[in-house]
């Protein structure tokens, strides 16, 4: 495991217990519900397309599962989720036992999947901040084309790169009347450090372990992709949020996250 991804994991099982207090819904309550989801309408919609019903779904970064439980719960086959807290994967693992959804949860970085997922998912799914997480973006979708079967499709729906030129409301870049200011650059290489916790659940601070990100270009993320032996099939651009640190900018014109649909075959 690399420093990074060593510092990470103890900042996220940190960072446990405040989004649980953070938390407005109950999960099991959401999941149990017969219209309950975690899964955004940009997923949805494609996964309308690549069609769900028996398929082995995989995702990396699960965090707690709900996502995957959500998808799981649309007819999949079975579900497995792959994350580097252990806290994190506990919950996930509760959450299926109790919804009573086939979901297992493998607690590891995702540099280290066992060789015995190669080829094992028919859908892969990477969902809002888990690209970040990672300094060399190729190695991860090398991974994600790994264990995708050989007809499998890769779902990413992920931050917008142009969110990262911006500020967000506690950063002293932040310009209340510009809040569309751009502060950092687009380009930039240098991880980010922090340390003021990652409660994008409650949205509050808190001193914490320091964790490690990186921003990338969509030159960077389309290149990715493209070099794991996946074949990009379409891309879609939208003007919502999906980060929590910029709902103010909203339908106002700006990119701010994005699906990628890529296959493994070449359809
Ligand atoms: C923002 S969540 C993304 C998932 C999902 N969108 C969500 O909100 O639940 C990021 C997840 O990435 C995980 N993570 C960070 N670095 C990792 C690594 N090297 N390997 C596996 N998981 C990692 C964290 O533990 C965290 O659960």
């Amino acid at each position: 495991m690399s420093n990074y991804a060593a510092a990470n994991k103890e900042a996220w099982e940190e960072a446990f217990e405040v989004h649980k207090r953070g938390r407005k819904v109950d999960l099991v309550d959401v999941l149990l519900a017969p219209e309950g989801t975690f899964l955004d309408a940009p997923v949805l919609a494609a996964l309308g397309k690549i069609g769900v019903a028996g398929k082995a779904v995989g995702q990396l970064c699960c965090n707690n599962g709900r996502e995957l439980l959500s998808i799981v719960k649309l007819g999949a086959r079975s579900g497995v989720g792959f994350d580097i807290a252990a806290n994190f994967i506990e919950e996930g693992r509760a959450l299926a036992e109790k919804t009573e959804l086939n979901g297992r949860f493998v607690c590891t970085d995702i540099a280290d999947i066992a060789p015995g997922y190669n080829g094992a998912f028919d859908i892969v799914f990477v969902s809002a901040g888990a690209m970040t997480w990672f300094q060399d973006l190729g190695a991860f979708f090398e991974k994600a084309s790994q264990v995708l079967a050989p007809e499998g499709y890769l779902l990413v729906h992920e931050i917008h790169p142009f969110v990262n030129m911006l500020a967000t409301k506690d950063e002293p870049g932040f310009d209340a009347d510009h809040p569309d200011k751009v502060v950092y650059s687009y380009f930039r290489a240098d991880p980010w450090v922090e340390t003021d916790g990652m409660d994008y659940v409650g949205g509050t601070t808190y001193p914490s372990k320091p964790f490690y990100s990186f921003s990338y270009t969509m030159e960077t993320i389309v290149n990715a992709v493209a070099q794991s032996g996946l074949t990009i099939a379409e891309m879609h651009e939208y003007p919502e949020d999906i980060s929590a640190g910029f709902g103010h900018l909203n339908d106002r014109g700006f990119p701010l996250s994005f699906v990628l649909l890529a296959s493994k075959g070449s359809r």
